[in-house]
């Protein structure tokens, strides 16, 4: 079994037959930077597991504003709500980079959620881990100036995508300016000024999508 799914909530509760068999129900499917994986409203049919890449999930608001709910890289699952409540999609994913997804189609995952009671416990977790994480973000939106959240979302980023180098942590988001401040819910010209002021205190280095933090300690006190 590929080494980036041991960590994903549906793997982590199944023995390693268990997880084999699961494996064997899942296709491998391709995707090139810039493709839609699916469309806000459109009909769900399967759930996807991150292999290898990332997906950015957007969703428009009534007046056809766009926010980034998340990026999901290696191991990360999405496209699940569908499958739990019965409906439109509620994001569309696409894809940030060269992606390779895993898929499985809620068909065949149902026979484990009532087979498995685990991979029941196991997904229900994922989903409250993510209501919890919407919650923070929420009240950051709330609570927190545009750079404070421009910091939080750069660490957030920096915990998921972060390569430690000798000058910091080197984090390759494969955003735009734009998505960045798509995911901050803030407009381009905020967003940018808070990063121009990280890069004059020597808290970041900007490179094209990406970002070094080199001084994690003051980012983080920004953030708080
Ligand atoms: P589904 O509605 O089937 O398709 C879009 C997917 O985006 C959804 O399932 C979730 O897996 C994911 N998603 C929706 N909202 C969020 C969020 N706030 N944070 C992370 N992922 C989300």
């Amino acid at each position: 079994m590929e080494v980036v799914l041991g960590g994903v909530p549906l793997f982590s509760a199944l023995d390693a037959e268990g997880a084999a068999a699961l494996r064997a129900s899942m296709q491998e499917v391709r995707f090139g930077k810039g493709d839609v994986v699916f469309s806000e409203g459109d009909d769900g049919d399967r759930l996807y597991v991150v292999s290898d890449g990332k997906i950015k999930l957007g969703h428009a608001a009534s007046d056809g504003r766009e926010t980034l709910l998340a990026v999901m890289g290696p191991g990360d699952m999405f496209g699940e709500l569908s499958l739990f409540d019965p409906g439109p999609r509620t994001a569309t994913a696409t894809a940030l980079t060269d992606t390779v997804l895993l898929g499985l189609h809620h068909q065949a995952l149902r026979p484990w959620l009532t087979g498995r009671p685990e991979v029941a416990e196991a997904l229900l977790q994922a989903l409250a881990q993510r209501v919890r994480r919407v919650n923070d973000n929420l009240s950051e939106l709330v609570f927190s100036d545009v750079p404070g959240r421009v910091a939080k979302a750069l660490l957030d980023l920096g915990e998921k995508f972060g390569e430690s180098r000798a000058d910091g942590l080197f984090v390759e988001h494969d955003l735009t300016q734009e998505e960045l401040a798509q995911l901050v819910g803030a407009s381009r010209e905020t967003v940018n000024k808070a990063l121009a002021d990280f890069v004059a205190r020597g808290w970041i280095r900007l490179e094209s999508r990406s970002v070094t933090i080199t001084d994690l300690e003051r980012l983080q006190r920004r953030a708080r």
